[in-house]
């Protein structure tokens, strides 16, 4: 089994434990996460979504909730909520096949998320790129990754090393996932260089970027996260768009 398959495979055994830690009262994608995701994201009334790693399909439900006319999930793991409100459309495939899914076959979309689950794609510059020709002229892709800082310093504890030889380290890393110890992810290391140049050579550029914080009332409340925050930073949102003369279609 390959990094990426074994990756898969722990996605299906992951996916309720990763779902209960979302729905704590206290989980950072609840306070943090979703509330600047959405923000970023903006007014969806009159669009249609698509949204790349969904999980459960609850926050791609949400969507129609706030406007969206339609809403298409798409996720390796298949585990998705049963209540489907009109307009909501939930596919069990894998990410990296996106290009040749036949329930997107010649399909455009308003907004593209990628919410935490662009670190699972094996080329992220074709995926993306595929990404940009699926969205409608005035489109943009919304795309969220662990800032990846908090892995080189979760690494450098490990190894007892430093955090710029693990954030600079080119080799893949294997951790215990935080919503259930007995899983292990394999991630490729990334810097934000990085980053911007797979946006770069995806065609896209950054309109904005934003690195959501606990507000001052989260912090009082919950000093457990804003102390996991001082330490690891949280997550980086991108709104991306295409660069100026290239067609979103091409
Ligand atoms: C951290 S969760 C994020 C879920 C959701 N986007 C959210 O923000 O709550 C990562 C998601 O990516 C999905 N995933 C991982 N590898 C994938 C792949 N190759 N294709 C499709 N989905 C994948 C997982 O099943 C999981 O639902």
């Amino acid at each position: 089994m390959n990094s990426v398959e074994g990756t898969n495979q722990a996605w299906s055994e992951l996916a309720p434990d990763y779902e209960r830690a979302r729905a704590l009262e206290d989980s950072l994608d609840k306070l943090v996460e979703w509330p600047a995701q959405k923000d970023l994201l903006g007014d969806v009334s009159g669009r249609s979504c698509l949204d790349l790693g969904c999980g459960n399909g609850s926050k791609t439900a949400e969507l129609l909730t706030m406007g969206a006319t339609s809403a298409v999930g798409v996720d390796i793991n298949g585990n998705f909520i049963d209540q489907r409100p009109l307009g909501l459309e939930l596919i069990h495939a894998d990410l990296n096949d996106l290009a040749s899914l036949d329930e997107l076959k010649g399909r455009a979309f308003d907004r593209i998320l990628f919410l935490q689950s662009f670190g699972y794609v094996s080329y992220p510059v074709p995926i993306l790129k595929h990404a940009r020709t699926m969205l409608h002229e005035d489109g943009f892709i919304l795309l969220s990754r662990t800032q990846p800082i908090r892995y080189a310093l979760e690494r450098a504890e490990q190894h007892g090393t430093s955090l710029g030889e693990e954030y600079f380290s080119s080799s893949p890393f294997t951790y215990r996932s935080s919503w259930n110890d007995q899983i292990a992810l394999t991630k490729r290391t990334y810097t934000m260089s990085d980053l911007i140049n797979t946006f770069s050579a995806a065609g896209l550029w950054i309109e904005a970027s934003v690195e959501p914080q606990l507000s001052a009332e989260q912090r009082r409340q919950f000093p457990h996260k804003q102390e996991w925050m001082d330490k690891y930073l949280g997550i980086l949102i991108f709104k991306l768009l295409p660069l100026p003369g290239l067609m979103h279609r091409h």
